[in-house]
């Protein structure tokens, strides 16, 4: 059995409506930045009966160690990581570790068997395994690569039904792809165009560096990766498969901006004949996912924190050939913790919004 087969063909039942009140999570990286959203968001998830987080680092010391805001939660501790034990009766498995490490420990994970296993590394994000060796350095385990699906949750809804492997997006990709799937399904993506995005500093992660250290970093924005950012191979990739082509490319020119979460992206095209009327396009595009809005005005960052939504805006230049979209998401929830957890509820098949219906904070 391939890890695309659904839970049914292996003999595990996951018919809709079977999703009951009693799904066992196991989060490993539970102590970082996107592990901490992680559990966050699952821990008053309607269908998560019991929910484990392992930590090297903070093994049995209480959740709040790591992420203060959870101090209500008293009796929840970290367990040391240890593959037999997150596996042994859980259900799903999200895996919220640096690159590279996930690949290490896969197949010993794919061996447990467990119903989903969504990794939110960039390690089985990219199908062309030679394009991941460009970006990356060579994978540790490039035949487990075709077990996992991309699983941009707002673009794939239900073809990740019975998935069993997910790999999700990167926070920059998302946006970026958001942008631009409208205009690839409709097939009117140009050869080439370009996505200018900024980020806040959570997206570096929960061990402090020089580039996220608050006084170098709140009253500064600055470009980087300018050569080549990795979300690149994902974007390239996605691009080949939704085109079939090798020759449609979109750069992505990454910025550093004084936020702590948050991204804003803005692509611009230029097309051979006129764009189609774009707000009308965008919301024909997203009908069909309750978290993807299009704003009448270009998105703030400040109105998609907190939130699993993407704002999105598009308007057109001239005589209509030049298109400009932006996009705003939260990076570590529509970025990360909270498009995982749709696409669990999307391969479940439970309501792809469980979990995930809150608003953000304002001001
Ligand atoms: N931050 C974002 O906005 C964002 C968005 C999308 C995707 N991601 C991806 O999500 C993953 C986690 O990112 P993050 O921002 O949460 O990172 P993070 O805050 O640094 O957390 C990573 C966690 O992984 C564990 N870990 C296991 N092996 C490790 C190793 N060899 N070195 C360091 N840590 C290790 C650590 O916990 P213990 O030592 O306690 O086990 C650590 O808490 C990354 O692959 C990242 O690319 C991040």
């Amino acid at each position: 059995m391939t890890m695309h087969e659904t839970a049914s063909q292996a003999g595990k039942s996951d018919a809709p409506g079977d999703v009951g009140p009693n799904l066992s999570v196991s989060v490993l990286g539970a102590a970082g930045y996107v592990g901490g959203e992680v559990l966050r968001l699952l821990v008053s998830h309607p269908h998560v009966a019991s929910l484990r987080a392992f930590s090297e680092s903070h093994a049995d010391q209480p959740w709040s160690a790591a992420h203060p805001t959870m101090l209500h939660l008293a009796d929840r501790l970290f367990e040391t990581p240890d593959i037999e034990q997150a596996t042994a009766s859980a259900d799903v498995i999200f895996l919220a570790l640096p690159h590279g490490e996930s690949q290490n420990l896969m197949s010993r994970l794919l061996e447990q068997d467990p119903r989903l296993i969504v990794d939110l590394s960039a390690d089985f994000r990219v199908q062309d395994a030679a394009l991941y060796d460009t970006h990356y350095g060579r994978h540790l385990a490039p035949d487990l690569i075709p077990h996992f699906r991309y699983a941009l949750a707002d673009v794939e809804r239900e073809n990740l039904a019975g998935c069993r492997a997910l790999a999700s997006p990167g926070c920059f990709a998302t946006a970026h792809l958001l942008a631009l799937w409208p205009l690839a399904s409709a097939g009117l993506l140009p050869e080439t165009s370009v996505c200018f995005a900024a980020t806040g500093s959570s997206g570096s992660g929960a061990t402090p560096k020089s580039n996220t250290h608050h006084p170098t970093r709140a009253q500064d924005f600055h470009a980087y990766a300018l050569a080549a950012h990795r979300h690149e191979a994902e974007i390239q990739d996605r691009l080949r498969c939704w085109t079939g082509s090798t020759a449609i490319s979109s750069r992505l020119l990454t910025h550093s901006a004084p936020m702590v979460r948050g991204i804003s992206a803005t692509v611009h095209l230029v097309g051979g004949r006129p764009f189609p009327s774009p707000l009308a396009f965008y919301r024909e595009a997203y009908a069909a996912t309750p978290f993807v809005k299009v704003t009448a005005d270009a998105p703030h960052v400040a109105h998609v924190c907190g939130t699993n939504y993407a704002h999105i805006h598009a308007v057109t230049r001239g005589d209509g050939r030049e298109m400009i979209v932006t996009v705003a998401i939260d990076n570590m929830i529509k970025g990360a913790a909270g498009q995982a957890i749709q696409a669990m509820n999307l391969a479940l098949r439970c309501d792809p919004t469980a979990g995930l219906r809150f608003p953000g904070i304002h001001p």
